[in-house]
């Protein structure tokens, strides 16, 4: 990035800029030039942005790129996933990774972090749940808010993702998010709205997926009318990776830069559109004006940080650490007693689990295990396989190692292959192998404290068999070392679940398989399900207790008296709900952590906010008059201060559901360039059907693998599109495919040939118009 300086723009001068390009370095500018680079214009010195992830620790990639963390990146501090970090309800913690994450992409000349994620977690079974906060969007949105605020104090970009509706993996890059208005609005709209709104970010990332027929990186209602008019955002959007489909389209609608490079076509199709006035230029030049302004803004960093990584691993740990949820604590037999004999079980004890997979994977600076952090334990026992199996020997050195000792710790954790962008858990359920390995633990009589790892909920009906049950989530390179504090006391869980841990019914039809995800459950996501829950949401126990009282609520908020009725100093996290005959759950409008002594109190107080009394009816955002329900407590199911407040407000409830058709139909044939490529079995043309096999064939194998192999399960759901939009061949290329997959014969082969031969000088005429240097 030596080139920063020398190559940038000031704000006062990308107006006269934008007018100094020609049409062609406008078009050019809305592109990206590789997979992280955009386009630079020399002779203006207008230099290219550097995008990297993402959300829990920088990956700048060596080598090879692509965008599934596949290949090699530089190591960096691998903090706790989203999932782990938004169980603190800690707006100062998320605040601080954010810096830390910033002052690592400033130091490796990245622009712009692409995180972080704010989709709802809509159901626990959701792939990619990990990288995201929560199933509540006030959660959702603070959190968020607080991180894009540490990102961009370093002058560097955040880019929260992915707008909007993107809540499943299978067909990420196809389905259609079908959705009403009020749910969209209250729940899916609202943590992107918190973000744009309290943080400002410089950019965002659209989604893959369509929402109500709409692809996301097109939908003019999403990108300008909401995101922009209304919520004021001024920034870059960016479209996921490979999820364009027609540029036009985009720049029109308010999709500022596509990403990867789709070689020059973008390009070319955007000039054109201009030139026969289907694309004003009006549109071309707010997107341009986008693009410059965000390199005005990264601009500003100043000398490049050093990085204390020593400091950061610490931050992760205490981040982990803090943020681990104590489910159960029988007898308060953690924290463990110093004099206690402990013996540890559990293959991920040594192999731990502690991010997800795909594009947000962090080769981490260093690694912690919890069995490397575990001083003194006097046996360890790996009881079960990383694949989910056991055996009798497994079985009986953990009969063994516990019988011997005072407590045993079992490490549990979600199988890595379950966890992954690009695929969906198949169920909440531990393999059977880490369970007998669990039960011969109990068996023995010795207490068991078992330790979960995995980013999201997992089925507990084993709960009432442990002593004690610790969720650490996805805890990052130091999250080893963060359990052991936790259960020696060193550190005291603070914790609160972000996710709900459900007792079993789950909503059926998840995840969508077809085209259309129907959110026919409205707003019953999460605890607005109103479904017996194993532990609930917001829910955490600590090493002491506390009492609330004395509610006191004025138009302006609540606030309340928490008292440390326990022998340890510790912190709760204080939650303000708000019900209203209608909904089936009081909906969390507030939240406090608090610091209390043993023997001493505290007042919290809860502001209320804009957001606090609001509901999307009929098509807007009213303030509903009447009597309101404010409720505050500890968690979503124990909220025992009430008080009713009467609200001037300017209409009643009504309710609508306005939900746009949405075809269903299946892919069969006529196939277009939307198809995924699974769907190519049905083709009529043999051969095509032949190499389709082929591929399913490798993924039937990838799945059963213990390790998700990304590569093949994007290319197997990917569309005929990303042969153009994630490539340098042209869409003609992808046209000819198509006609070939609905069966055309030679003709359509003659046509992929001359596709494949003008494709390269259309190209090089494009580059050299734009004036690249190769
Ligand atoms: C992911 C994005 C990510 C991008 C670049 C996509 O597959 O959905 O979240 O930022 O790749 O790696």
């Amino acid at each position: 990035m030596a080139a920063r300086d020398a190559m940038t723009p000031d704000l006062g001068s990308v107006l006269t800029l934008t007018a100094s390009l020609t049409l062609t370095e406008k078009a050019g500018l809305l592109s990206g030039a590789d997979v992280w680079q955009t386009r630079a214009v020399p002779r203006l010195g207008i230099r290219s942005l550097w995008m990297a992830d993402g959300p829990h620790g920088l990956r700048k990639q060596r080598g090879d790129a692509d965008h599934l963390g596949i290949g090699e990146s530089e190591p960096a501090t691998c903090f706790p996933t989203a999932a782990t970090l938004a169980c603190g309800w800690d707006l100062e913690l998320a605040e601080q990774i954010g810096a830390a994450l910033g002052r690592e992409a400033a130091a490796s000349g990245v622009d712009v972090l692409l995180g972080p994620g704010v989709n709802l977690v809509r159901d626990p079974r959701g792939g990619r749940s990990f990288e995201y906060f929560s199933e509540d969007p006030e959660l959702a949105g603070r959190l968020g808010a607080a991180y894009v605020r540490g990102v961009q104090a370093q002058g560097v970009a955040a880019t929260p993702k992915h707008f909007a509706v993107n809540s499943q993996e299978t067909r990420r890059l196809t389905s259609d998010s079908v959705v009403d208005e009020q749910t969209l609005r209250e729940l899916y709209l609202t943590a992107f709205e918190i973000v744009v709104r309290e943080a400002a970010p410089w950019a965002l990332m659209t989604a893959y997926n369509r929402v109500n027929g709409v692809y996301a990186h097109e939908h003019r209602d999403l990108l300008t009318r909401i995101l922009r008019e209304e919520w004021g955002f001024d920034g870059a959007v960016v479209s996921d990776w490979g999820g364009t489909d027609d540029p036009v389209a985009s720049v029109r609608a308010g999709g500022t830069v596509q990403m990867p490079s789709p070689g020059w076509e973008s390009v070319r199709r955007i000039v054109e559109a201009v030139q026969r006035g289907e694309l004003s230029e009006a549109d071309l030049d707010a997107r341009v004006t986008e693009v410059l302004r965000l390199i005005d803004r990264t601009s500003n960093r100043g000398a490049a940080p050093i990085v204390d990584l020593d400091a950061h691993h610490q931050l992760a740990r205490h981040a982990a650490a803090t943020c681990a949820v104590l489910l159960r604590n029988e007898g308060g037999i953690l924290p463990l007693s110093p004099d206690a004999r402990v013996a540890l079980v559990g293959a991920y004890a040594e192999t731990p689990r502690y991010q997800g997979a795909g594009s947000s994977i962090v080769t981490p600076t260093r690694l912690t295990s919890l069995r490397s952090a575990a001083e003194g334990v006097t046996a360890f026992a790996p009881g079960y396989r990383i694949d989910g199996t056991t055996d009798a020997a497994l079985l009986a050195a953990v009969t063994d190692a516990a019988a011997s000792a005072d407590v045993v710790v079992v490490a549990l954790a979600v199988p890595a292959a379950h966890e992954s962008e690009g695929i969906d858990r198949p169920h909440l359920r531990l393999p059977d192998g880490q369970l007998a390995a669990l039960r011969a633990a109990a068996a023995t009589g010795t207490p068991v404290v078992a330790v979960l790892a995995g980013g999201g909920p997992v089925e507990t009906p084993w709960r009432h068999e442990v002593a004690a049950l610790v969720h650490g989530h996805l805890g990052g390179q130091a999250g080893g070392e963060a359990i052991w504090d936790v259960l020696t006391g060193r550190v005291h869980p603070t914790g609160r679940l972000a996710v709900t841990m459900p007792a079993g019914e789950l909503s059926p039809g998840f995840p969508a398989t077809g085209r259309v995800a129907r959110y026919d459950e409205r707003l019953g996501v999460g605890y607005r399900s109103g479904r017996a829950a194993a532990f609930p949401f917001g829910f955490g126990l600590g090493y002491t207790s506390f009492e609330l009282s004395d509610l006191e609520v004025t138009p302006d908020g609540a606030a309340v008296t928490v008292r440390n009725v326990g022998a340890a100093a510790g912190t709760e996290v204080v939650q303000l709900y708000i019900a209203r005959e209608g909904r089936a759950t009081p909906e969390l409008k507030g939240f406090a952590r608090v610091r209390v002594e043993p023997g001493a109190a505290e007042r919290v107080e809860l502001p209320f906010t804009a957001r606090t009394f609001r509901r999307f009816e009929r098509g807007a955002w009213r303030s509903l008059g009447g009597e309101w329900e404010v409720r505050v407590g500890r968690h979503s199911a124990d909220l025992p201060l009430r008080a009713v407040l009467a609200i001037d407000g300017e209409d009643t409830p009504g309710g609508d559901t306005v939900t746009r058709a949405a075809s269903e139909e299946g892919w069969r044939p006529p196939f277009d360039r939307n198809t995924p490529l699974d769907q190519l079995v049905h083709s009529p043309s043999p051969l095509v059907r032949l190499l389709v096999r082929a591929v399913l064939r490798r993924k039937a194998r990838a799945d059963l693998a213990t390790e998700p192999d990304l590569d093949i399960q994007f290319i197997a759901s990917a569309p005929l599109r990303t042969i153009h939009t994630m490539t340098a061949a042209t869409s003609e290329v992808t046209n000819a495919v198509v006609r070939i997959a609905n069966g055309a014969g030679l003709p359509a082969w003659g046509a992929l040939l001359v596709a494949l031969a003008r494709g390269p000088l259309l190209e090089r005429r494009t580059r050299r118009a734009f004036g690249a240097a190769r």
